[in-house]
């Protein structure tokens, strides 16, 4: 056998669980297709929108915020040139770096294809290559619609969306999830006009209800137009049909999720099988019908985050080196990047009724954090946390609010650790920080109650 383990992608899944192997002592290889390393991430999803965000965040705070703070910014303009310059220039830094990494961790990468011969031989493009183990991280594609056409210029996915030549005067987003409130999000702060269309009667309707409603109360005082609960038709070249209605646009951004790609892999030459929704059928342990044939990340399960491809491709890498190690998917965070920032782990409160858990939940406004007020003085956002009644531990804990990405961290390790409230309760924050806000929702769960409220 040429290696102990080939990894087919190179995103967080893939180039994680290469890393993690070889630190484990395997003989590693991993393929990508495409010229760079890092995959959907860091080419054309988290890093590059990441970019974007903070370059139009910028511009937008600069317009609106500058003056309040005692700023004279004059007239003020920007180049979506020179922002599309710097967010390639980022990607370039993060695909090189995973090239460092490799190389650092004597990680073999092969260049093309990989198309599976017999159920431990692949090819890549002439190339045959052998291994004991493989790992399938092959990701995700854009899901679209059987009516809408996409040409990545006129009516894109967020492929498209990262490359756009000009700012359109009429953007039209399907899908009011992650993707079309962040770039959405992005274009809305450099002068469209956003509308966004959503099947569900609520945006984000994967979060907690509290949250969705907040948040859509936000995006309309930003600007953002919701259709909720509407269905699209058809949609051309300049117009998005809607059951009563026709909208103009400029340009359209599906964005209606993703769907598992593991064409050309030629799975169904060795008979590992897919399931109904297209991901590659896998055990609690990411073992396909081969034992030894593993899947990881986006093409595995959902949800299709990265940071939860990272963590399967740890844990992969441990099971294949004889260690006991498993994902728990109650404890995977998930983040929207817009301002305000919204993250969410654990059991939303709709989900914690269907269970019929005994929770309480309690409720922090950031309009009563001192920091906050020292920041802005957006009214909304809170910190919103569940707890087991029965066991007294955190169960799920949502925000809309300043650096939610980092502040959601406390209620991560809380339910991966299965701590109880009184594991934040009794940490001492530091004053002035946002993270007062969790401590306050927690002290929400205690019979004296709040402090600042
Ligand atoms: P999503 O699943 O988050 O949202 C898609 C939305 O489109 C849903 O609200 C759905 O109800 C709606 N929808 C579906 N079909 C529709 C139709 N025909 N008409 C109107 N609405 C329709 O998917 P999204 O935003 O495309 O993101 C794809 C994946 O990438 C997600 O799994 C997401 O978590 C991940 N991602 C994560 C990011 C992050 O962590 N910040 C950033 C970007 C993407």
């Amino acid at each position: 056998m040429d290696f102990d383990v080939i990894v087919i992608g190179s995103g967080p899944a893939g180039y994680v669980a290469a890393i993690k192997a070889s630190q484990l002592g395997m003989r590693v290889a991993c393929v990508e297709k495409d010229p760079t390393l890092g995959g959907t991430c860091l080419n054309v999803g988290c890093i590059p929108s990441k970019a974007l965000l903070k370059s139009s965040h910028l511009y937008h705070e600069m317009s609106v915020q500058a003056e309040l703070h005692g700023i004279e910014v004059g007239s003020l303009s920007y180049s979506l040139e020179k922002m599309m310059q710097r967010k390639n220039s980022v990607i370039n830094k993060f695909t090189k770096g995973i090239d460092y990494l490799f190389k650092k961790n004597k990680i073999t990468t092969l260049s093309g294809r990989a198309t599976f011969v017999d159920p431990h031989t692949i090819m890549v493009g002439e190339k045959k290559v052998s291994a004991k183990n493989f790992i399938i991280a092959t990701g995700s594609v854009p899901a679209s619609l059987p009516f809408l056409p996409i040409d990545e210029e006129h009516i894109v996915t967020s492929t498209g969306a990262l490359r756009l030549k000009s700012v359109p005067k009429r953007l039209v987003v399907i899908g009011a999830g992650v993707i079309g409130l962040e770039l959405g999000s992005v274009y809305g702060r450099l002068g469209s006009e956003v509308t966004v269309v959503e099947y569900f009667d609520r945006i984000l309707p994967e979060f907690d209800e509290t949250v969705s409603k907040v948040a859509e109360k936000v995006f309309k005082r930003q600007g953002f137009t919701f259709r909720l609960g509407a269905r699209v038709t058809k949609a051309e070249k300049g117009k998005v049909y809607l059951d009563q209605e026709v909208i103009e646009a400029d340009t359209i951004l599906v964005a209606i999720g993703r769907k598992p790609y593991s064409e050309g892999l030629g799975l169904e030459k060795i008979g590992v099988t897919l399931d109904a929704r297209g991901y590659i059928s896998i055990d609690s342990a990411f073992r396909t019908t081969h034992p030894h044939i593993y899947a990881i990340g986006d093409v595995a399960c959902p949800p299709m985050l990265a940071h939860k491809g990272s963590k399967e491709a740890e844990v992969v890498a441990e099971l294949i080196a004889g260690h006991i190690n498993t994902v728990n998917y109650l404890a995977v965070p998930n983040v929207v990047y817009t301002d305000p920032e919204i993250a969410s782990v654990g059991l939303t409160e709709q989900k914690a009724k269907e269970l019929a858990i005994p929770y309480k939940t309690s409720q922090f406004p950031f309009a009563a954090n001192s920091r906050q007020g020292t920041v802005s003085h957006d009214p909304d956002g809170f910190v919103k946390v569940l707890m087991n009644t029965d066991t007294q531990k955190i169960i799920g804990m949502h925000i809309i609010g300043p650096s939610a990405s980092d502040l959601i961290m406390e209620g991560v390790i809380a339910i991966e650790n299965n701590l109880p409230m009184s594991a934040i309760l009794h940490a001492n924050h530091a004053h002035p920080t946002f993270s007062e806000a969790v401590h306050e929702a927690i002290l929400g769960l205690t019979k004296e109650g709040f402090i600042h409220i």
